[in-house]
């Protein structure tokens, strides 16, 4: 059964001040984009899943609510019902296909199966005034939405009104008479939404009255004070990988606590060339970290001698991760006041999910790299970027002062090259790695290719070819170049690359790198490939 806990929210004691829209998920793909676009606004939201308790709902104090859209159907047994009482909270509604529906099914409307299942662009046409449409129409009272549905309301409750029709669905939005309740067959969420944005504004500031108080600076002053606040005079120790999520952590939680933070970045010798040298540069130099490198490649590298399956390396790397932390937390409790805490920049999407009445979704690899630090260490957790989404994550990075260097870094995976090597791994081919991606990465970056992809980098293979060098034979070693387009990592498209910087990509590493004959370039989307080789 799913509780609500408010303070893994960081809703303790503030909770009520700030404008909010609850988000009530039924478990449609797209619910958290409509927590997204509310913040876009400047209005915090917050999703939870579609049968948190009454009582909670009061609680949390929403200005407004919107009811998201779902795969089940309605008229389907063991499908999400919602407390009907939560219409008669008096704050606005908005449901959104299945939340509508949901709506219309509670207060004595009609659901039914559409005569023409629509999915896609649609355009619906004006039928009456309504406060959510105000401006979406272009003159003739026409607007493209997006549509997805088999079921739709045939018949909206008593006192209720259509607002808009679309030629195969006889409602497509309808509101109570007052405009307190209202539903939307169609997805403005969605950026295929033409006015999605301009409905969402609509909502949130015209109906729900909501003071605009999302601010990144808001949630600075708010969130150094709850870290202040949570951890007192103890001691806080985070892994800093270098990416984007433990780089911003670390540095909203130094502006809170300064010196009782302490960073440890493990050298685990699977980093890209210069790596640990440019976290220390930018981490202690610049910011001025508390910052312990600690350099473990030999121990890494000897624990995976001879291990080829990448799921037997992610174990390892992720065990072995875990002693050597441990082991320099323990060094710092020894000199410091005792740790008490462990930071990690965990995200919202990762809260979402663990939250989730659907549960974790499948494992395709295994990712979670530090899984079960702070049970095995006894630590209390600090997290403060759990509300955020990782654009906002940049956003906060940003007004912390971090280079744009930093903040538009690509993903790096925690068990880094040993992902990127396939086969056994070995500090040779390590070095061919990095020299053959280091040259990848330069070019990328000099043809403005680096901001505009998800991720670009170099697999080693472990297979020799024949080549010809001058008048020599070479039998040498095969790099594949692997550049995507993606917006989450969920699933991605290998990216256009243009001819003449493949080329160019493809003489530097074979005549720059010792040891490599061959660049052969990764055609292969997800899915139903997968971003790395391994
Ligand atoms: P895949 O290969 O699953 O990758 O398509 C999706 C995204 O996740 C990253 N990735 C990892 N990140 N530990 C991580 O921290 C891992 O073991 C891992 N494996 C893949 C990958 O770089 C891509 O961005």
């Amino acid at each position: 059964m799913y509780k609500w806990d408010p303070s893994a929210f960081g809703l303790q004691d503030d909770s009520n001040l700030m404008d909010k829209i609850l988000v009530l998920d039924f478990g449609s793909q797209t619910t958290q984009l409509i927590a997204r676009r509310v913040r876009e606004i400047h209005v915090y939201s917050e999703i939870h899943p579609f049968n948190m308790p009454l009582e909670q709902i009061k609680a949390f104090g929403a200005k407004g609510i919107v009811l998201s859209g779902s795969p089940a159907r309605i008229c389907y047994d063991g499908v999400p019902r919602m407390d009907p009482k939560i219409l008669e909270l008096g704050v606005p509604v908005l449901g959104i296909c299945y939340g509508m529906q949901e709506m219309a099914r509670i207060l004595g409307g009609k659901v039914g199966v559409a005569g023409t299942r629509e999915y896609g662009f649609a355009e619906i046409i004006r039928k009456s005034e309504s406060k959510l449409l105000d401006g979406v129409y272009n003159e003739k009272g026409l607007a493209t939405v997006w549509m997805s549905h088999n079921d739709v309301v045939v018949k909206v409750p008593d006192n209720f009104i259509i607002t808009s029709v679309t030629n195969d669905c006889p409602v497509a939005s309808m509101e109570s008479k007052d405009g307190r309740l209202i539903g939307t067959q169609y997805h403005p969420e969605v950026t295929h939404t033409k006015a999605g944005k301009k409905i969402f504004d609509n909502f949130v500031k015209n109906i729900c009255k909501c003071a605009l108080s999302w601010t990144m600076q808001s949630f600075i002053e708010h969130e150094v004070k709850a870290i202040k606040e949570k951890v007192g005079k103890e001691h806080v120790v985070l892994g800093l990988s270098g990416g984007v999520d433990s780089s911003v952590a670390a540095i909203l939680i130094q502006k809170a606590i300064g010196d009782q933070l302490t960073c440890i970045f493990v050298d685990n010798g699977l980093l890209r060339k210069d790596e640990a040298k440019k976290v220390e540069k930018m981490f202690r130099d610049k910011f001025k970290l508390n910052l312990v490198c600690v350099d473990a490649v030999d121990r890494f590298l000897d624990e995976l001698k001879g291990v080829s399956d990448p799921e037997k390396k992610r174990k390892i790397i992720g065990r072995v991760f875990i002693e050597v932390f441990e082991n320099e937390a323990k060094r710092i409790t020894s000199h410091e006041s005792q740790v008490t805490f462990l930071a990690q920049g965990t995200l919202y999407p990762d809260v979402i999910e663990s939250v989730s009445f659907r549960g974790p979704s499948c494992m395709i690899k295994s990712h979670h790299n530090v899984g079960g630090l702070p049970e095995k260490m006894g630590l209390k957790l600090v997290e403060p970027l759990r509300e955020l989404f990782k654009d906002e994550v940049r956003e906060l990075g940003r007004a912390l002062g971090m280079p744009d260097e930093s903040i538009n870094r690509q993903p790096f995976p925690g068990p880094g090259l040993a992902v990127r090597l396939i086969g056994d791994i070995t500090k040779k081919d390590l070095e061919l790695l990095r020299e053959a991606d280091d040259i990848l990465l330069a070019e990328i970056k000099e043809a403005g290719f680096y901001d505009k992809l998800w991720q670009a980098f170099c697999v080693l293979l472990p297979i020799n070819t024949v080549g010809v060098m001058g008048d020599e034979r070479t039998y040498e070693r095969v790099v594949a170049i692997r550049a995507v387009n993606s917006t989450d990592g969920m699933t991605a498209d290998w990216a256009e690359l243009p001819h003449e910087l493949l080329k160019k990509i493809s003489n530097r590493i074979i005549n720059g790198v010792k040891g490599i004959n061959r660049v052969v370039y990764d055609i292969s989307s997800k899915p139903p490939s997968t971003i790395e080789w391994e």
